[in-house]
């Protein structure tokens, strides 16, 4: 018999980044920021997906609750962005998401995913939907995987 499984939840936030405006430094703080939250949430087998719409941030965070409530906690207090909110947290009956910490930044191949997701009014008067992020890194990941040859495996 299996043990009894721990409660896995999602949390779903979104957030105005303070980066810089300079491409390449910009990049190299995604890199840093990528650094930091691959480490953490491998340690705390946290699954995640991060999309960046111009200074918008959406990100889902997938795990244990507790481990969720600490990642998140550290989140809220790094000053690399602010306006942090919540757009759902709740309990999930499986993981979607397959990496400790991916990120999609809007421009190039994910172009098509993003204009068709039009997050942005929303972003701009506050108030997106938890299903239509949810939806958007959902469609990323899979054009991410299909692109590895991996698509027959999510089913
Ligand atoms: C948009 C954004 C997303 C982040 N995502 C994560 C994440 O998924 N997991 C994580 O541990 N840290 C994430 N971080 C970094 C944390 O805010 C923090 O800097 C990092 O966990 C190190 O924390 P510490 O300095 O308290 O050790 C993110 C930061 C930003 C700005």
């Amino acid at each position: 018999m299996r043990g009894k499984r721990t409660t896995l939840v999602h949390l779903i936030y979104f957030s105005r980044l303070s980066l810089s405006s300079e491409p390449q430094l910009r990049t190299s703080q995604i890199g840093d920021i990528t650094r930091q939250a691959q480490k953490k949430n491998e340690f705390s087998v946290i699954t995640s997906f991060l999309m960046i719409d111009q200074n918008f941030a959406a990100q889902v965070i997938e795990g244990e609750r507790t481990l969720v409530h600490e990642t998140f906690n550290r989140i809220t207090e790094d000053q690399r962005h602010r306006d942090v909110l919540i757009c759902e947290w709740r309990e999930i009956p499986k993981r979607e998401f397959v990496s400790s910490f991916k990120v999609v930044v809007r421009g190039g191949p994910s172009e098509a995913q993003f204009a068709k997701a039009n997050l942005m009014p929303a972003f701009q008067r506050g108030t997106p939907k938890a299903s239509a992020i949810l939806a958007l890194a959902s469609a990323l990941q899979t054009d991410a995987m299909s692109k590895q040859g991996i698509d027959h495996l999510f089913i």
